[in-house]
């Protein structure tokens, strides 16, 4: 049984104190749910809003982590740093990392690896550009990113992470991905994880679809039976919309 995951990206958004108050309200709002909740902060915010999620089930991200232990990696984040802020999910290979800042499937590889090796839950990004999807080449860079991420990643570990689709061309820009869609690509996303690591292990990884997901939209994303779950960016900064999204 997978325990359906609702996962708000803030991005370069929100300050302590703003994001102390936008904790504050969804951990009231909420009320009591089976859905397992996490808020993935700005580093610089990771230590205030652990303390403000501490007596609630709110669970703790980061949006990114470096893949080495520690050294002369200028402006990086390493794993230990984030355990010390008390952080359980990382998003690892966000399109926007990718996109923006060039990160490569080899140091996404390498930071999974870390992840795991220091007990953090990688929340692992993949998805397909507009340009990619009309060239019907959806599936082929679905499993290339899959393939390279998860190159020496073991079924024990692999049974651990988190996989988001997120169509880039779905990203912020008001476009959902049709429930077919998303449960379409998804789907191949398990059946890629089954023929890896066998039918039991790709049962236990949870998989979530981002891009554009609001309060309106959830209930239809989430009757697929291969979706798990969202990860929120836009509408994750708003209380009455991220608690609208977890009580779909
Ligand atoms: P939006 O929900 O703003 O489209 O962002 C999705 C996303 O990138 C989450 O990681």
């Amino acid at each position: 049984m997978r325990i359906p995951f609702i996962a708000g990206n803030w991005k370069m958004n929100m300050t302590c104190q703003s994001g102390i108050k936008l904790v504050e309200a969804i951990s009231e709002g909420m009320g009591d749910t089976d859905v397992e909740v996490a808020v993935c902060c700005p580093a610089t915010l990771l230590h205030s809003i652990h303390d403000a999620l501490k007596h609630t089930d709110i669970k703790l991200g980061a949006q990114n982590m470096h893949w080495e232990d520690s050294g002369a990696f200028t402006g990086e984040i390493s794993a230990d740093m984030l355990k010390e802020a008390g952080v359980s999910y990382v998003i690892l290979g966000h399109s926007e990392r990718r996109q923006i800042f060039g990160e490569t499937d080899d140091q996404i590889h390498m930071k999974l690896k870390k992840a795991f090796q220091k007990l953090l839950t990688p929340i692992l990004c993949i998805g397909e550009t507009l340009e990619e999807r009309e060239a019907e080449r959806m599936n082929e860079v679905l499993e290339t990113q899959l393939q390279k991420n998860t190159e020496t990643v073991t079924p024990e570990e692999a049974a651990k992470m988190v996989v988001a689709y997120e169509p880039i061309w779905a990203i912020g820009t008001g476009k959902t991905a049709t429930p077919d869609q998303a449960a379409e690509a998804i789907g191949l996303i398990r059946k890629w994880l089954s023929s890896k690591y066998g039918d039991t292990i790709s049962e236990q990884i949870r998989i979530l679809y981002g891009g554009s997901v609001k309060p309106e939209n959830t209930t239809e994303i989430m009757e697929s039976e291969d979706i798990d779950g969202a990860l929120v960016g836009g509408a994750s900064l708003k209380a009455e919309d991220f608690i609208g999204i977890i009580n779909f």
